[in-house]
């Protein structure tokens, strides 16, 4: 008996009753594969046997058909442009609620009562400070470091502090570091940015909301006394929000990806932010502000627009387009509401904002955005409203990241409880050489030899 029949025995096909039939047209076989439904969306098709049944795998490079995991924390209609987390409109809970009560519910599952509320404030609150030799930390980098770049250092080194929140095994200790993590992000964040000014610390203020503290933190002075705006503490607090999930985003995957093998979850959190960084996910909002920047005015709109339809040319709109919502993103509906009335309430006049609406305006009604149905994302206006609001460009994906932290763990969190939980493992299909024989150094063909100059261009021992 062949060892492919011996693997299609497995799974007979009578015995699966909703079904996807997988055939072979080389060899007639066929396999049934059974699909799962969620609560609402579509089905999947269940290949975790396939392999094992067929000996083949399949193949989707940036898991543009994959669900990698199942989870019950957000759900995305991508067409209809609907997000829902544990079931509740982002819009209502941004419009109604605050970022704690969103934190509550993502790691929870339900809105916390008054008194889990207010429990949880506490907890939050009593973990913002940082052990005052991790703030040590900040002096080895330079005053220009990008802030991200301190993120990702500071938050992996939790790792080295709070020896009593990484046994993973312990289902206290991770809740313990899930509140930790949600606390000290912005202590780390606001640090991040007094550094690059040369600003002393400021400690956390815990009778103050998570928005109000994180504002105290980045622009207050230990000279001055620091009024704080509620317009816009409201409008930070809606910001964080929006940003607190998205289900298996790049970041996301990432921390649950590196979570699998067991890391903990300072180590796990510091590999999300990293992921976050690039310009194609969290640094966007950056992104978005540089190239509004670079437009500069209305008359220019329509080359960039040209550019970034050019497929010789690699410039893209930044803060348009989305893997999933080929719709609008509902987190950028509210987001622009909030960018009109947060602009207005503060008095502030930003042409930039003008410039954006213009520039979403001729996009929308561009054939090229609407046949591949190219929408604004919620990065295309947060970055406004982050500038009215006084926080500088480089800080836009801090802000990002200390949103998204309740997200990150939350998804950590259940990956670790689901009893469907593995190391995660893809496989690749191999296109490189095919067995060879070793040569010799002294056998192989000689090349060029490079320039003795060649540190200059790029060789540079020293930066290894
Ligand atoms: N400008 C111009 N063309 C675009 C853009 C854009 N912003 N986005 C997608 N396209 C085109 C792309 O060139 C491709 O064309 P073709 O089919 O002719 O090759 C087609 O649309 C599909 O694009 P894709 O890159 O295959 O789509 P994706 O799902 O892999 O990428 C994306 C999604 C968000 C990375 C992409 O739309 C993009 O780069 N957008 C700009 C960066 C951005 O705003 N990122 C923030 C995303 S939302 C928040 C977050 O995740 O943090």
């Amino acid at each position: 008996m062949t060892e492919a029949t011996q693997r299609k025995r497995i799974e007979p096909v009578q015995a699966v009753r909703h079904s996807f039939t997988l055939t072979d047209n080389e060899t007639g076989e066929s396999w049934e594969l059974p699909t799962i439904h969620g609560s609402i969306g579509p089905k999947v098709i269940d290949i975790r046997k396939l392999y094992g049944q067929s000996g083949v795998f399949t193949y989707d490079p940036g898991f543009t058909s994959t669900a990698s995991c199942s989870s019950e924390i957000t759900y995305i209609d991508g067409d209809k442009g609907i997000l829902l987390h544990r079931g509740y409109p982002i819009d209502q809970l941004a419009e109604k609620t605050d970022f704690m009560d969103v934190c509550y519910l993502l790691l929870h599952g339900e809105l916390p009562s008054p008194e889990e509320k207010s429990d949880f404030d506490t907890n939050i609150s009593q973990h913002t400070m940082l052990h005052e030799q991790l703030v040590r930390f900040y002096s080895g980098f330079v005053r220009s470091a990008h802030p991200m770049a301190i993120m990702v250092g500071v938050v992996g080194a939790l790792s080295a502090f709070y020896h009593d929140s990484t046994n993973i095994k312990d289902p206290m200790q991770r809740m313990v570091a899930a509140h930790r993590l949600i606390a000290k992000m912005p202590t780390i964040g606001a640090y991040a940015f007094k550094y690059s000014l040369g600003q002393p610390f400021l400690y956390p203020e815990n009778q103050l909301s998570y928005s109000e503290n994180l504002l105290r933190l980045m622009f207050a002075v230990p000279t001055e006394d620091y009024e704080i705006n509620p317009i816009v503490a409201r409008a930070l607090d809606r910001i964080l929000i929006l940003h607190a999930d998205h289900e298996q985003n790049a970041s996301t995957s990432t921390v649950r990806l590196a979570g699998s093998s067991q890391a903990n979850p300072f180590a796990c959190v510091a590999a999300g932010i990293a992921s976050l960084w690039g310009p194609a996910h969290g640094g966007a909002n950056e992104a978005v502000l540089n190239m509004l920047d670079e437009i500069g005015t209305r008359d220019r709109i329509s080359k960039y627009l040209g550019k970034a339809q050019d497929p010789e040319d690699n410039f893209r709109l930044m803060g348009f387009g989305h893997r999933v919502y080929k719709n609008h993103d509902p987190r950028a509906k509210v987001m622009r509401v909030t960018c009109h009335e947060v602009l207005n309430e503060l008095g502030v006049q930003d042409p930039t904002l003008e410039l954006a609406m213009e520039l979403e305006r001729i996009a929308l009604e561009d054939d090229y955005f609407v046949e591949k149905k190219l929408y604004p994302n919620v990065d295309f206006y947060s970055g406004i409203i982050l500038r009215a609001l006084g926080f500088p460009t480089n800080m836009f994906t801090v802000l990002f990241s200390i949103g998204r932290t309740v997200g990150w763990i939350a998804h950590w969190k259940e990956m670790l409880e689901s009893s469907e939980s593995k190391i995660g493992r893809p496989r690749q299909l191999y296109v490189g050489n095919e067995p060879r024989d070793f040569t010799a150094v002294a056998q192989r063909e000689h090349t060029e030899k490079k320039s003795s100059w060649s540190w200059l261009w790029g060789g540079n021992r020293n930066s290894d």
